[in-house]
């Protein structure tokens, strides 16, 4: 119990304070920004509503491993972690590049997003994978939709979402083929609607 909680403040604080560390280099060539003003600010507001995205993955994987009884799960989960952790590196260096910074709310991201992990992980492990194979597939189509929104001369954040949808496609269909029961159609509206509460806001804060 007490070793559970040094690990989930451990997590909080290392997603927060940025002090994570990617284990894949980042899929961006170069650390070119877009020289329109616009356009570079379009680029800032995607990619920092990615970064909170991932820094939900974060708390989310981290509460769902926390709550399974289930070792191979835990492992799989945590593994799943690590490649967010990927992300999370990546879209935060990114911003850096584009002369911007990361969402002001994130602790309250994280907070949120770790509540609803660990009502997830208490539900049981096939609704738990449930929600992992429901969320991953939502942020799968919400970054194909940022392929089409970002600035056709940013090479560098597009080829960073290409390979994070890639990845998030693998999460679901891994949880997917782990057991994953179906969600019920509200809960799946629910979390449609929190997500664009979420998106809307990192846009500008
Ligand atoms: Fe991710
Ligand atoms: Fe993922």
């Amino acid at each position: 119990m007490v070793d559970d909680l040094l690990t989930a403040a451990d997590n909080a604080l290392r997603t927060l304070s940025g002090a994570n560390h990617a284990s894949r280099p980042s899929p961006s060539a170069s650390g070119d920004a877009p020289a329109d003003p616009g356009q570079r600010r379009l680029s800032g507001a995607l990619m920092r509503v990615n970064h909170v995205g991932e820094v939900c993955a974060q708390a989310l994987y981290h509460a769902q491993s926390l709550t399974t009884p289930n070792a191979a799960l835990k492992r799989q989960f945590d593994a799943a972690a690590r490649e967010e952790a990927d992300h999370l590196a990546w879209t935060q260096q990114r911003l850096r590049e584009l002369g911007d910074r990361p969402s002001l709310l994130n602790p309250l991201w994280y907070a949120g997003a770790f509540t609803i992990g660990l009502v997830a992980g208490r539900a049981g492990d096939a609704l738990s994978l449930g929600f992992v194979v429901e969320t991953e597939r939502q942020v799968e189509r919400h970054l194909e939709g940022h392929l089409n929104r970002l600035p056709p001369d940013d090479a560098a954040s597009q080829a960073i979402v290409r390979q994070m949808k890639d990845d998030e496609a693998r999460h679901a269909a891994s949880a997917s083929a782990a057991g994953a029961a179906e969600l019920p159609l509200p809960v799946r509206w629910a979390m449609r609607a929190a997500a664009r509460v979420m998106t809307t806001t990192a846009h500008y804060l």
